[in-house]
């Protein structure tokens, strides 16, 4: 069973300065929820109830967002805007958090290692809030991974098909499917040239991850960018045959990218819109 989700979230988000100045990326509101709650909503609609947050510096933000504000709910109890903080209640009831500082940014590798000690010895979820994901029928992409986790009891990247240009911003997979959507992977590259991308299959911010994976990160060098890659340390699993891509079903917005912050709140407005 898996119970907790890792979120690295020390990152500068230099893509969104000057807002990133001072708030964390992973505060930044799609209509009037932050990244980083759509996130957590994701896990605990994955059964996850255990919340492991890396931060950094300039991150307070975080662990107030998901703390109770006595003054406001003080203020608003009773009147006609206590409905505005129905959602934020409902998720701090359901999970807890726990905090790490990520010392020095040392790439996404490095974070997930400096959440160990959140962790311990136990399969765990990581999800990157920049990767704003909608589900599919009611079906989030980290609760279908939850699923096929069950069945395969090995580390799962969730990959989406790119356009070949785009293979520089992600990790790239290789592999044979053993089933439609999932794949044994053999082989990944980080941020490979098209030219040099095994593959057309990416992956996106969400991750099953075995525990084995710590030891593996401490003993992997810097790679691309002299940061430490999660890709470098799940390529050693891959190559023992323990690792799966799965094909997610649903809708994913790089939202650490302008243009997919912008398409993320387009199409969530869009979305309650047609729900209100
Ligand atoms: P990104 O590379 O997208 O985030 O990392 P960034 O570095 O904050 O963004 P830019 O490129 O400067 O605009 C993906 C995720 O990994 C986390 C980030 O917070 C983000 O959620 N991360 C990355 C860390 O926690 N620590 C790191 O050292 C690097």
């Amino acid at each position: 069973m898996i119970k907790k989700c890792l979120f690295p979230a020390a990152g500068y988000g230099t893509r969104f300065l000057p807002a990133t100045k001072a708030i964390p990326k992973e505060m930044l509101p799609v209509l009037t929820k932050p990244l980083l709650q759509y996130g957590v909503e994701e896990a605990i609609d994955a059964g996850l109830t255990t919340m492991a947050i890396v931060t950094g510096r300039g991150k307070r933000a975080i662990e107030d967002h998901f703390d109770i504000s006595y003054e406001l709910e003080h203020q608003i109890q009773g009147t006609d805007k206590e409905h505005y903080l129905k959602e934020i209640r409902a998720v701090i009831d359901k999970c807890t958090f726990s905090y790490t500082r990520q010392i020095e940014m040392k790439g996404l590798g490095h974070a997930i290692l400096t959440g160990e000690t959140l962790i311990g010895n136990e399969p765990f979820a990581v999800i990157l809030a920049d990767d704003l994901c909608d589900n599919h029928e009611g079906h989030g992409v980290l609760l279908q991974m939850v699923k096929l986790y069950e069945k395969y009891k090995c580390s799962i990247v969730a990959v989406e098909e790119i356009p070949m240009q785009d293979s520089k911003k992600y990790g790239v997979i290789a592999g044979e499917f053993i089933e439609d959507d999932v794949v044994r992977v053999s082989h990944m590259v980080e941020k490979p040239a098209p030219e040099d991308a095994p593959s057309n299959l990416a992956i996106i911010g969400r991750y099953i991850l075995t525990p084995d994976i710590f030891e593996i990160l401490q003993n992997t060098a810097p790679g691309k960018g002299g940061e430490i890659q999660i890709t470098d340390a799940l390529l050693a699993q891959a190559k023992q045959g323990k690792v799966i891509g799965y094909k997610f079903k649903g809708k994913r917005f790089d939202c650490g990218s302008v243009d997919g912050f912008v398409s993320a709140t387009n199409y969530f407005y869009a979305k309650s819109e047609i729900e209100n």
